[in-house]
């Protein structure tokens, strides 16, 4: 026995942002070392992500998590005892066995993610990242953050369409510019909104949840905001949308409600292309939906060159789905979250297919989120490059951020990426002029 042998395996119920029931994972070691770690949830999932193993029944309204639970403390408990929990891989690979399916159904993708970065935290002898840095043969790096400023889609009542209104600050020399800067255009967001009479409130992932009479008009006000916080729109500071296609596209048909619009996938590309054209957006996330890899692969031939084209749902951090949009010319760019995939070591192998493929990738939060700041150790650890956590509000954003700030502070000889994974796009190219 090592002192990183696991001597038990645990779970128990905790609640996420939405006030919702989620699985926190401990993992205790010989040594007395433990690491926890707690599953997200998300809202707006792609079909193909590990289940998300709950209840049912009338309780919580179906979403229990206490056969998730029974599992971690039940058989996962009696199959990682013994294990080296230095070993990500081996722990990682018998919770894959162990579930037996190819979607976590049996344990649960909840109860399997709980457990992969409990392990990973008790395994860590020191910072997070720099285990994750040292596990996987990475240069760890600061990422670039992508930050919410209106919420949309079904983080909102579905009262815009459109997901995500972003910004990053790609200009920015330092985190600490980066949240200095957003953190201005998020008060300046909610105020115009409030003067106009057009703030409902606060979305899912803490930015403010207009009640716009367009899409397009919370492009404007987005811009609005930039301004009023003292900034050129395209200079310092871009916008990044998550369209999240898959929530309103299906066969081939896309339907804008908010704008009474019904389109083809043609001509949903060519609404997106307008914007392209009309706004400094440097980023974009699932365009077209999860079923239309044709509609995603022509939307990338047309507009690759220009921004970045981020696989959420299409991609659900499946190595064989990156590797499977790749060849088909489909997004330049992954979402990584990997909740969607169940265990580090998955996650992980997309993220070397996007890599191969030449591809960036964004780490990312889900829209029930919790304190763990997991995501951040993995996105600085593995030098991902780029950071989705939500808005610039609400502590369960907020605590990813700050680790951000306190990673930052503590080690000077840490790398901030800044403009780095735009280098393709057109502010990429602006930026080199
Ligand atoms: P979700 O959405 O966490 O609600 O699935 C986040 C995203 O689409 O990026
Ligand atoms: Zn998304």
């Amino acid at each position: 026995m090592t002192n990183r042998t696991i001597t038990r395996v645990l779970a128990r119920r905790v609640w996420d942002s939405r006030g919702r029931p989620t699985v926190e994972a401990e993992v205790h070691l010989s040594s007395g070392v433990t690491g926890r770690a707690i599953a997200p949830a998300g809202a707006s999932r792609g079909t193909r992500e590990a289940i998300d193993l709950r209840d049912g029944g009338s309780r919580f309204g179906g979403m229990d998590v206490m056969r998730a639970v029974a599992g971690v403390n039940g058989a996962i408990n009696a199959r990682l005892i013994g294990l080296d929990a230095g070993d990500q891989a081996a722990v990682d690979a018998a919770l894959v066995a162990l579930d037996g399916t190819s979607n976590k159904a049996t344990l649960g993708g909840n109860a399997t993610v709980a457990v992969s970065l409990a392990c990973l935290h008790a395994a860590a002898q020191g910072p997070v990242w720099q285990h994750v840095a040292q596990l996987y043969g990475a240069t760890p790096t600061l990422p670039l953050p992508e930050i919410q400023i209106f919420g949309g889609g079904a983080h909102a009542g579905r009262r815009v369409d459109i997901q995500d209104f972003m910004v990053m600050v790609p200009g920015a020399g330092t985190m600490a510019e980066v949240f200095e800067v957003t953190a201005g255009i998020y008060v300046a967001a909610g105020s115009i909104l409030a003067e106009k009479g057009l703030l409902r409130g606060v979305a899912d992932e803490g930015g403010w949840w207009p009640e716009f009479t367009s899409n397009e008009e919370a492009l404007d006000f987005l811009i609005r905001a930039i301004e009023r916080a003292g900034e050129v729109p395209g200079d310092r500071v871009v916008i990044s949308l998550d369209v999240a296609a898959s929530e309103f596209g299906h066969g081939g048909q896309y339907r804008l409600a908010l704008d009474d619009r019904t389109m083809d996938s043609a001509g949903m590309a060519e609404r997106l292309g307008q914007w392209l054209d009309r706004y400094p957006i440097a980023s974009i996330e699932d365009p077209l939906a999860e079923d239309d890899l044709p509609g995603l692969a022509a939307f990338t031939r047309e507009y690759g060159d220009r921004v970045q084209i981020i696989g959420d749902d299409a991609l659900v951090t499946n190595a064989a789905l990156v590797r499977q949009a790749a060849a088909a010319g489909a997004c330049n760019a992954m979402l990584l979250k990997v909740n969607q995939i169940g265990t580090v070591t998955e996650a992980v192998a997309a993220w070397r297919a996007a890599a191969n493929a030449g591809w960036p990738s964004v780490v990312s939060a889900r829209s029930g989120e919790t304190e763990d700041t997991s995501i951040v150790d993995l996105c600085v650890g593995l030098g991902a490059g780029q950071l989705k956590v939500g808005s610039f509000a609400r502590s369960e954003r907020m605590a990813k951020w700050n680790a951000c700030i306190r990673v930052e502070d503590t080690n000077p000889d840490l790398r901030f990426v800044g403009g780095e994974p735009l280098a393709k796009t057109w502010w990429g190219r602006k930026a080199r002029d």
